[in-house]
């Protein structure tokens, strides 16, 4: 995919699909900046790729945290080509009127202010080699929203109003900005949209697993493939589009 030597920075490195897209950066030969508030899980790539990686644990909320993740993935590999966002956090199912302002503003603040943070901290680079590419990962729930997911479908719809406004404004430096709305995908964080007394698994299979015309939730590395796909130039004349990885949710 050409995508050896290339450097890409993943956030969310740790979770279901943050991992995998780590994974098969490292297997294309690609330099990747792995941060995630936990790093434990990543200590065997580690070891496995000790040249390729770099693991570093952060909170993508704060900003000194964000600039210092960033200046350190130069300061190693030189560059940075990519920047996935794939970090996000869940919210229960729950009411409006039962919707703590504490709660809005942590699902806002992880779920979009952290994609302006590592997107502010990259462009410079970005823009002095005149190249990059840019992939948030959203939420197939913005176009068809879930009850009680008000916040989240919020804080995504953000996100694909971010993605389209960057990539208006940077295409004159031949930085790509794309999104990604993945359907209900087969990781942890699925569980956690559950609203509260209700069963995970029935959750799961109820009402995520059957609303995916093409009977299966998504795996990560359906959403790996495309965000490799996204980053290389196999998509060079993709910008500001928002790739549906959904299997079919969002008919
Ligand atoms: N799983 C789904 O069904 C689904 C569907 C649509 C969209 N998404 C989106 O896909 C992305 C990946 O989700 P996933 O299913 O892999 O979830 P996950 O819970 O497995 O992984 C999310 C990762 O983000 C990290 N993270 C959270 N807050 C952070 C912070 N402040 N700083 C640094 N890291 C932080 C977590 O530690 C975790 O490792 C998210 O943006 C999510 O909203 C998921």
């Amino acid at each position: 995919m050409g995508l050896d030597n290339k450097v890409a920075i993943v956030t969310g490195a740790s979770g279901g699909m943050g991992k995998e897209v780590v994974e098969q950066f490292l297997k294309q030969g690609s330099n990747v900046a792995a941060i995630d508030l936990h790093v434990d899980s990543l200590q065997e790539l580690e070891k496995q790729y000790p040249k390729q990686l770099l693991v570093l644990q952060g909170n993508l909320t704060e900003e000194q945290s964000v600039e210092v993740a960033i200046k350190k993935t130069a300061d190693k590999f030189g560059r940075i080509d990519v920047l996935a966002n794939v970090a996000g956090i869940a919210q229960a199912a729950t009411d409006i009127e039962k919707v703590t302002l504490k709660d809005w503003e942590r699902i806002m603040a992880i779920n979009s202010t952290a994609v302006f943070l590592t997107s502010r901290a990259v462009v410079p680079y970005m823009k002095q080699q005149n190249c990059g590419s840019i992939i948030n990962i959203a939420s197939v729930s913005v176009d068809r929203p879930r009850p009680g997911l008000n916040a989240y479908v919020a804080s995504k719809g953000a996100t694909i109003s971010l993605t389209k406004a960057l990539a208006i404004e940077l295409a004159p430096y031949n930085i790509r900005v794309n999104a990604i709305n993945p359907g209900p995908a087969d990781t942890k964080m699925l569980g956690e949209f559950t609203a509260s007394g209700v069963d995970e698994g029935q959750t799961k299979e109820n009402i995520f697993r059957k609303s995916v015309p093409l009977g299966e939730l998504i795996t990560p590395e359906a959403i790996a493939n495309c965000v490799l796909y996204l980053s290389s130039d196999l998509a060079k004349m993709m910008t500001g589009s928002i790739v549906n990885v959904d299997g079919g949710r969002g008919i």
